[in-house]
């Protein structure tokens, strides 16, 4: 059965990660020889085009976007693999249209990942109409189903979510993603906590002071503000990608990389956090944001949040873990800090004067992606010392070559069948139950006032103030004018 051909089928193939992401990435791993034989990738959406103005399309996509790997040769090899349909795949003649055109396109039984890239309204209806039409079956090759973020809304609508699709699909079937997983840096987290002996046996309340996670953001919300205006940064941002990299980093080690047992090992840590206190919260808006086209007067969603929680664990106890994440901050980062406990005693002179500077590791997921470890040195010829770095950058370790974009990784785990890096249902709603309360509690507007920060700066002062009450700060270490 493996030997026959595979069929990716793009719902919302007009739209935006079609062209910039999805298509680039299948490219990508075409160029690589990493496509299953006989590909066909067919993109659906309701726009009226032939096969031939989306290949355009596609490839103005792929010159743009893959990462300059883009060569006429190569293209000319992988574009006859593409298709378009037109059809209202929301609706149940629609995905008959596609089932009538898929039939004729794979000339027989063929494997298929079908990958939602459509507005989530559109996730419970296509998901029904797919079982509606005996489309999930997997008699004549294995059916699975991509689905993109945003996974509902909050526990209640994720739930039945989950449960609209498990009618349909099983969870084996489902792969829900959070590009962050395929971050290869994110990857890396895993394997440099557990393919080394020295970081593990450091790695808790003993050793660790506190961690920071920051994922920073230059550009507004720009063109998606009819979208974010009804999310915000929490749903936008936190749910998934922040508390993933705070699973990674703080989660034990599973017995193996076993989808499953990965996963349970997030759960059990995203069930150990403790519920975040409202005070331990700040809700900020960049300046100007009410006046972007598609936002509601008077907005009162928030572009920013900095939270402070704790994992209620033998690993963790009393260890505060502070994440940040934002639109329309001095720089696109994303890192995460772990500070270790100072010395318990000094009896060198290092700055500031008689205080010691404790060691900070950074895992820098993007940009200059690498990892840093801060110590102490003697300055030569004097008596003090200073912190010195360190330094693991990927560029230098591994040839400069471009790292894969998160979405070649993940469409290539999902072709193969390989859901780690991809959340499970009961992970996804304990993800959003750990955000629940503090969207709760931001919705009683008058709990937590929100507060406006300058575009171009790295946030709000009460963000800063959240960790200078525990007599902490912010550190970047991937980039060099944080301050
Ligand atoms: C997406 C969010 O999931 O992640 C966007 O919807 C955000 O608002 C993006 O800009 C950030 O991803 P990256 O890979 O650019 O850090």
């Amino acid at each position: 059965m493996s030997q026959q051909a595979t069929t990716v089928v793009i719902f919302g193939a007009s739209g935006d990660l079609t062209r910039r992401k999805l298509v680039p990435a299948l490219y990508n791993l075409h160029l690589k020889n990493r496509t299953p034989a006989g590909l066909r990738v067919v993109g659906v959406s309701r726009s009226a085009m032939s096969h031939d103005e989306f290949r355009d399309r596609m490839r103005s996509g792929v010159e743009e976007f893959s990462g300059k790997t883009y060569n006429a040769e190569t293209w000319a090899g992988f574009a006859p693999s593409l298709f378009y349909v037109p059809a209202d795949a929301g609706k149940r003649d629609g995905m008959e249209t596609l089932r009538g055109a898929l039939a004729e396109l794979e000339e027989g039984a063929a494997h298929r990942l079908y990958y939602l890239s459509v507005a989530p309204f559109l996730y419970a209806p296509i998901v029904e109409h797919l079982g509606a039409m005996g489309m999930v079956a997997e008699s004549e090759g294995w059916r699975r189903v991509v689905i993109e973020k945003p996974f509902g809304t909050d526990s209640k609508t994720a739930h039945a979510l989950n449960e609209q699709i498990h009618h349909v699909f099983d969870e084996h079937q489902v792969y829900r993603i959070d590009h962050y997983l395929g971050k290869e840096t994110a990857q890396n987290i895993l394997f440099f906590r557990f393919a080394n002996a020295i970081f593990e046996p450091v790695w808790n309340r003993t050793h660790i002071d506190h961690v920071q996670i920051s994922v920073t953001e230059t550009v507004d919300v720009g063109h998606r503000a009819g979208y974010y205006d009804t999310s915000g940064v929490l749903r936008d941002m936190f749910q998934n990608h922040l508390l993933q990299l705070l699973s990674l980093v703080a989660m034990e080690p599973p017995p193996n990389l076993d989808a499953d047992l990965l996963r349970n090992e997030k759960v059990k840590l995203f069930n150990s956090v403790r519920p975040i206190a409202l005070h331990d919260t700040v809700r900020a808006q960049y300046q100007g944001y009410c006046d972007a086209e598609g936002v509601a007067d008077g907005s009162q969603t928030a572009t920013y949040a900095a939270l402070k929680l704790y994992i209620d664990n033998w690993r963790w106890q009393g260890v505060p873990f502070y994440l940040r994440s934002g639109k329309a901050l001095k720089e696109k980062v994303s890192e995460i800090v772990i500070q270790f406990r100072r010395p318990p005693m000094m009896m060198f002179d290092v700055a500031p004067a008689n205080r010691s500077v404790p060691n900070r590791l950074s895992l820098c997921i993007q940009p200059d992606e690498g990892i840093h470890l801060s110590f102490e040195a003697k300055v030569p010829g004097f008596s003090e010392g200073r912190s010195v770095e360190m330094d693991f950058h990927y560029s230098e370790d591994f040839g400069g070559q471009p790292l894969p974009d998160a979405y070649e990784r993940l469409l290539l785990d999902a072709l193969n069948g390989d859901p780690s890096l991809f959340t499970r249902a009961d992970e996804v709603e304990a993800a959003w139950h750990i955000i629940d309360p503090v969207l709760d509690g931001w919705a009683r507007g008058d709990a937590l006032p929100l507060v406006t920060y300058t575009p171009g700066t790295w946030g709000p002062v009460e963000a800063d103030n959240l960790l200078d009450t525990d007599g902490h700060r912010w550190h970047i270490a991937c980039i060099h004018n944080h301050d």
